[in-house]
């Protein structure tokens, strides 16, 4: 059930949240679908509803680097980058205290001896947490595989009744997930995303090593991942007969659905999603996607483009 996001209904979703239920909620990135982070069994239902493996663990999203402090144990780098960059879209993979002030579940860690935490920067996220005044564990609101919802239309597609509650706040600003980012044993990027990488490295002083595969397990790094229906053909100049054409820049084709004709990373990241989402529902033979810089966000965006156009294997 999509509702609007106003206090009475983020007061309702804190408690279905607190009761051990699902409420789907807008951040700035793309809906997350929540739960209490200590509950183990609202936990699980996360990963049934959305068929996703035990084995990839989730984020937990709390109202600030004060409740974050009691979750995991917080190196210098890492408080430079929170209390640069929160609230807002970065992730932090951080080693769990031997003695946690509060315990979250197993499942939401997946028995890795870390956990990713961020502080949502969107209005009705920071309420929603401020209310429920518990972790939410909360992945992005799509089954298992398939592109992200920057909308609650989206979200409800995905799941119809299998969530408690969908928080309305209207379409996600930035469109792509958080950038995700380690410490130890050195800062690496584990997955780009809504903040460049570039401005990581200027806080940190230094470059950022690229994850390599095999080290962490994460279902944003599985090489299917992010896709449409659709095959996707990536650095087309035209749509052949039968393709849809998702274009970029002032040289597009009138035919493209363009996702920026200024060439705007940040408006093209904004548009990705739901613009895949429209072409797909078209039926097309194949989404040809047209090329994206490799800078700024232009990395995420084509990391994403790269896995929804990778092999797939079959749908769960
Ligand atoms: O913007 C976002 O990050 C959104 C919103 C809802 O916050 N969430 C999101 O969650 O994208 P999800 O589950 O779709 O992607 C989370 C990624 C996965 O690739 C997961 O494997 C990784 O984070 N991850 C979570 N916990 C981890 C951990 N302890 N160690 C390594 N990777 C982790
Ligand atoms: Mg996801």
């Amino acid at each position: 059930m999509i509702v609007k996001a106003d206090k009475a209904a983020i007061e309702q979703a804190a408690q279905i949240i607190r009761a051990g239920g699902l409420a789907a909620f807008p951040t700035e990135t793309v809906y997350g679908l929540g739960a209490d982070a200590a509950r183990g069994r609202a936990v699980a239902r996360i990963f049934e509803a959305k068929g996703r493996p035990r084995f990839n663990p989730l984020i937990v999203h709390v109202a600030d680097l004060e409740a974050a402090l009691g979750l995991a144990v917080f190196c210098e780098e890492a408080l430079a980058l929170a209390r640069h960059f929160w609230p807002g879209p970065l992730s932090l993979v951080l080693p769990l205290p031997a003695h946690p002030r509060f315990q979250i579940s197993e499942l939401v860690t997946a028995g890795l001896g870390a956990v990713a935490i961020r502080v949502p920067a969107h209005p009705v996220a920071r309420e929603l947490l401020i209310t429920a005044r518990v972790p939410i564990a909360a992945p992005s609101a799509n089954k298992s595989g398939r592109m992200s919802p920057t909308q609650a239309e989206h979200v409800e597609a995905d799941f119809g009744r299998e969530v408690d509650m969908i928080l309305d706040g209207g379409p996600s600003d930035a469109g792509l997930e958080s950038t995700i980012v380690t410490l130890t044993p050195r800062p690496t990027l584990l997955r780009p995303g809504a903040i460049a990488r570039e401005d990581i490295e200027t806080v940190l002083g230094c470059r950022l090593m690229n994850f390599r595969k095999g080290k962490v397990q994460s279902p944003g790094q599985l090489l299917s991942h992010y896709a449409p229906r659709a095959s996707l053909r990536l650095d087309a100049v035209e749509a052949l007969p039968g393709e849809a054409l998702l274009g970029f820049g002032p040289l597009a084709p009138e035919t493209a659905l363009n996702l920026s004709p200024t060439a705007d990373l940040r408006q093209a990241a904004a548009n990705l999603f739901s613009y895949l989402r429209a072409l797909d529902a078209l039926e097309p033979s194949a989404i040809a996607v047209m090329p994206i810089p490799e800078v700024g966000l232009g990395e995420a965006i084509n990391d994403r483009l790269r896995r929804a156009s990778a092999p797939r294997k079959p749908q769960t």
